[in-house]
């Protein structure tokens, strides 16, 4: 499985190691213990079914065979503050390998969803270690509802996923897409380096579904409004009914479309 992926890759950084299982907890719990041991920036795992796999907000993420779950370990020279631009910089990978290869457009609803025709075909989780300020090193983790069924996840999941099995009306190559997404990642990520935050959230902007939506938002409390942008740093700036903007901070949201 590794030779295959690594044959012929066009990447400079992002899958010049791969770590592969059948079966782990998580990969991105493998890729952590990686990070730590020092292992190089753009060394990725891949676990064909995670027993235990996470989601944002502690949430399971279920990983049944036939899906994707990638980790990729990233040291970056961002400050902590913008490590958010990571999880756009994953969901445009994802959506522009979907529309390249399928021909199908993906949406990206704020903060991590990936999404086709409003139902949720994967996610990015990021995940990182901070040391006097610095990003020490960073996971970028990536799931992706692939040769599913989607009458194999929990109820309350089926009736808001989707997989691309479904979506192009048959099994799709993994192979062929994890490829596909690790050059676009490497390629997004040298696009991040060079041409800076700005050219990632303007892509980002052109997939979103979420700007311009009216929304609600909880963190504890609830509040609605229209999503009005994102900032350098991820925040999501919405305009409350009474005119009063208010910017959130993606970390322990959950968001609802409205309109
Ligand atoms: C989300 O909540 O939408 C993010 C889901 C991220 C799931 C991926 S699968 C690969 C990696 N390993 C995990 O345990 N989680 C991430």
């Amino acid at each position: 499985m590794v030779r295959r992926i690594e044959t012929g890759l066009k990447t400079e950084i992002i899958g010049k190691k791969i770590v592969h299982h059948n079966e782990a907890k998580s990969s991105q719990e493998i890729a952590k213990g990686l990070a730590r041991g020092g292992a190089e920036e753009g060394t990725i795992v891949i676990v064909e079914t995670q027993t235990g796999g996470k989601g944002r907000r502690d949430r399971r993420w279920f990983s049944p065979k036939g899906g994707l779950y990638i980790s990729i370990i990233f040291r970056p020279e961002e400050s902590p503050s913008r490590s958010s631009i990571f999880s756009f910089l994953g969901g445009v990978g994802v959506a522009e390998s979907i529309q390249e290869l399928y021909g199908i457009e993906a949406e990206l609803k704020w903060p991590n969803d990936i999404q086709i025709g409003s139902k949720k075909v994967g996610g990015v989780l990021i995940e990182n270690l901070t040391e006097k300020d610095r990003l020490k090193w960073m996971i970028m983790g990536i799931g992706l509802n692939v040769n599913i069924d989607i009458s194999s996840l929990p109820e309350e999941f089926g009736y808001t996923a989707t997989s691309l099995k479904r979506e192009t009306g048959d099994r799709v190559s993994k192979l062929k897409l994890t490829r596909k997404l690790v050059e676009k990642l490497d390629q997004l990520y040298f696009i991040l380096k060079g041409e800076g935050v700005d050219e990632i959230l303007s892509k980002w902007r052109q997939m979103t579904n979420t700007i311009g939506s009216q929304v609600q938002i909880k963190n504890g409390d609830v509040i609605e409004g229209r999503a009005l942008d994102v900032d350098k740093d991820g925040s999501l700036l919405v305009e409350l009914g009474n005119g009063e903007l208010r910017r959130i901070n993606a970390g322990d949201v959950s968001l609802r479309k409205i309109s």
